[in-house]
């Protein structure tokens, strides 16, 4: 079944990548977008990120990586930003058909600001209903409109344990705020990330990212051939 026929009430497609920092997500987005274009040339396809995807959410983004502030209001951000991103930019998307392919939504969310900083995740449940609850298309006609949860239809889950990660971050940039936190910090979002893909399989495609990007890619592509 493809994947189109699927979830959120819309008919584009919503797909995000997730990982912790130096997994190597953002290495093959790009490339997963252009092989998309390929096999879907009528669909738009929309490249965006977490926090970002908006005007303001760029501001968010900057004050988020770069300041220092308490766990809730970094948590409040972070589903501000998003707030404003399904508004403007992946709701409109995905109700014209496009493929929207977001680096990081909400499971980051939970990983981070829950797993690695330690915010109660009932909170997080909160704010996740808060800012993805909406009402189905009612064909009944009884009013009662069907509320669920808008998530996306796939996500790929780069994981990897946290030492080899940050083998690779100390490799490759400088650090922003999350990038500075230590390896005990990684692992436990790591396994925030490991426990929202055991709680909605169907929509997580874990791939181990121990391995080289030629095998990855591999990974990727023939997950293209069942979208
Ligand atoms: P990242 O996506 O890794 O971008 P880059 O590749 O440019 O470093 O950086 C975003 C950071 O924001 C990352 O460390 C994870 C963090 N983050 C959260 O803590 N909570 C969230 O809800 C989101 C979306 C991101």
């Amino acid at each position: 079944m493809s994947l189109f026929t699927q979830s959120n009430n819309a008919p584009g497609l919503f797909i995000s990548f997730e990982g912790i920092d130096g997994a190597g997500k953002s290495t093959h987005i790009q490339a997963f977008a252009d092989e998309l274009v390929k096999k879907y040339p009528k669909h738009e396809i929309v490249l965006t990120r977490e926090p970002g995807g908006t005007a303001l959410g760029e501001k968010l983004r900057e004050i988020l990586l770069h300041h220092p502030m308490h766990l809730e209001t970094e948590a409040l951000l972070m589903f501000a930003a998003r707030r404003e991103h399904l508004a403007t930019v992946i709701e409109p998307a995905l109700a014209e058909g496009k493929i929207l392919i977001s680096d990081r939504f909400t499971d980051a969310s939970f990983a981070y600001q829950g797993g690695g900083r330690g915010l109660d995740l009932a909170k997080l449940y909160e704010l996740e209903v808060w800012v993805q609850m909406r009402l189905a298309n009612n064909d009944s006609g009884d009013g009662a409109g069907k509320r669920y949860v808008l998530q996306p239809d796939l996500t790929f889950l780069f994981d990897l344990p946290s030492e080899t990660a940050e083998s690779r971050r100390s490799a490759a940039r400088d650090p922003d705020k999350f990038e500075q936190l230590n390896t005990d910090f990684f692992e436990k979002v790591r396994l925030e990330y490991l426990r929202r893909a055991q709680d909605d399989a169907a929509r997580f495609h874990l791939i181990d990212a121990s391995q080289s990007k030629e095998v990855i890619w591999k990974i990727l592509q023939e997950a293209i051939s069942n979208i």
